[in-house]
């Protein structure tokens, strides 16, 4: 591994990267060198991150698709292989929150964050796992959160997603580790994006996304016989 290029020939697919956490690690893992492809449902705002990308010097391919359809996951895949080549990284960040009572959350709300959070993980890491165990290497990063951990009022159905993407990382960690294939989760606190209004709390003190990237690089960047399992992160202040 060249230490100034570790990434170099390395492909790497950021699912939800139009913003926040994904769009800065499609830039750290672009700035280690990896061609990188990113996905979101919002085309001009996923053509607008593309572009940023390429400006910063980062060989991105953008490609429209919502991690909940199989049919989208599997042309996301193709064309991210068909660009550069076979997946080395799949970093599945994809992810949206509804907060309330679960008894007050209508079953819509249920599907949208369990489709989103934990089957759209399910669909991509399916999708490239077998090339993975063919070639005998890779990565998949499931971005999850302290609420994976963590129980707190309101967060019920939030909560149960990040706890099954938990559950889905530590099996198929051991489904796919003698293949060479690590496959590992963060657990962000808060972040500032624009995910949620995290009311009440101080901006100034919150993970910034660029502190999720910085562990995506290391977890990529680890030598071959070391597996980092899981990362919890925390800001060092409360905000
Ligand atoms: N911010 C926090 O405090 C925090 C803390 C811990 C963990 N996390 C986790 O970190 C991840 C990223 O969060 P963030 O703060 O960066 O959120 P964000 O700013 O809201 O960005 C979410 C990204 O995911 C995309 N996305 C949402 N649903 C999608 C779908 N069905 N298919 C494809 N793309 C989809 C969005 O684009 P489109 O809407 O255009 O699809 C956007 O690019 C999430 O998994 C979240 O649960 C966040």
């Amino acid at each position: 591994m060249d230490p100034a290029q570790p990434l170099s020939g390395q492909v790497a697919l950021v699912t939800g990267a139009s913003r926040g956490i994904g769009l800065a690690i499609a830039g750290r893992l672009g700035r280690l060198q990896a061609r990188v492809a990113i996905c979101a449902r919002n085309v001009r705002a996923l053509e607008g991150a593309a572009e940023q990308l390429r400006r910063a010097g980062v060989e991105t391919l953008g490609v429209p698709a919502d991690v909940t359809r199989p049919g989208d996951v599997a042309a996301l895949v193709e064309r991210t292989r068909k660009a550069f080549g076979p997946i080395d990284i799949l970093v599945n960040n994809a992810g949206i929150g509804v907060f309330g009572p679960v008894h007050e959350t209508s079953e819509a709300n249920w599907d949208a964050v369990l489709d989103t959070n934990l089957k759209g993980a399910f669909l991509t890491s399916r999708a490239v796992a077998p090339e993975m165990i063919q070639r005998r290497t890779g990565h998949i990063i499931n971005i999850s959160s302290l609420a994976g951990k963590n129980a707190f009022a309101g967060g019920g159905v939030y909560c149960a997603s990040k706890w099954g993407l938990q559950g889905l990382t530590y099996c198929m960690a051991e489904d796919l580790r003698a293949y060479g294939i690590r496959v590992s989760v963060i657990c962000p606190g808060t972040v500032a994006t624009e995910f949620s209004p995290h009311t009440g709390k101080d901006v100034a003190k919150m993970l910034e996304a660029e502190d999720i990237a910085h562990v995506v690089a290391a977890l990529v960047t680890q030598s071959a016989q070391s597996f980092i399992s899981e990362v919890l992160i925390r800001p060092t202040q409360k905000p």
